[in-house]
């Protein structure tokens, strides 16, 4: 799951590009939208305006997970439920049996949630086995940060892990946060990557295209799902 205390950090734009990351890996991946209302998934995976059925769909039982699932054109592997443009509610129970259900068909199950500690956050605590928390780097996200991350550790998830995001060059030179070691230490769970920020990599989520896959946060998020793999990729990336 992927998860942030403030919005806007870059969950559904990460999840949806780890997701195409870890299809290149040969995984099959399908990633859930948990954000009743302000679906966002389906512009930046190719998708929108091919979905008919939404998650709201098949939690209110009037359609077959099945027929929810759509393919990205662009990252082939990756498929995505999104979420619906009303709003719904996300039970824990209901995520849980879909979940348990598609993994006889994918490989990794993406959980993009909604900002905060609400319905879709606690519903993916009761599915995920992994907590992704994104920050940038700012006092406010790190902070709320750390409220997340002690929440995923609170409900037991084995691996939680932190993923710093939108950094630039001269990022710490005019900001009162001092470091990348203090990001982490203020949320207190271990990196799995920083990616840095990327007019590029926003513009290309923006218009539903496919990345430059040279683009080092491109590159950054690959380094991630390597990560998630089991496979050792340094921290540094040029
Ligand atoms: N590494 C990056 N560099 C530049 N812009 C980025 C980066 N990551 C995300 N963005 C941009 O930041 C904005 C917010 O991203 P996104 O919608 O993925 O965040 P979110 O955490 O899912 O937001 P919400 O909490 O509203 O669901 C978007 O305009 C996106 O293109
Ligand atoms: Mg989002």
């Amino acid at each position: 799951m992927v998860a942030s205390g403030k919005g806007g950090t870059g969950k559904s734009t990460l999840s949806v590009y780890l997701g195409a990351r870890l299809a290149a890996q040969g995984k099959r991946v399908l990633l859930v939208e948990l954000d009743s209302g302000l679906r966002s998934v389906d512009i930046i995976a190719g998708v929108c305006g091919r979905t008919v059925y939404d998650i709201e769909y098949i939690f209110s039982g009037r359609c077959d997970p099945d027929k929810a699932v759509v393919e990205s054109p662009l990252f082939p592997g990756l498929s995505v439920i999104s979420a619906p443009y009303s709003g719904g509610e996300i039970r824990p129970q209901a995520l849980r049996v879909l979940a348990n259900r598609m993994s006889s068909c994918f490989d990794y199950l993406l959980l993009d949630t909604a900002a905060g500690l609400g319905d879709a956050f606690k519903a993916a605590c009761a599915a995920a086995t992994m907590g992704l928390v994104v920050i940038t780097p700012d006092p406010v996200t790190m902070r709320d940060g750390r409220i997340v991350a002690d929440e995923l550790f609170a409900a037991g998830l084995p691996s939680v892990r932190l993923i710093i995001n939108k950094v630039m060059v001269g990022t710490f030179a005019r900001n009162p946060v001092r470091d990348l070691d203090e990001c982490i230490d203020t949320v207190g769970a271990q990196l799995i990557g920083v990616v840095p920020y990327s007019e590029e990599l926003a513009a290309a989520a923006a218009a539903g295209t496919a990345p430059n896959p040279r683009l080092t946060a491109f590159t950054a998020v690959d380094h991630i799902a390597r990560r998630i793999l089991g496979e050792e990729v340094p921290l540094a990336v040029r």
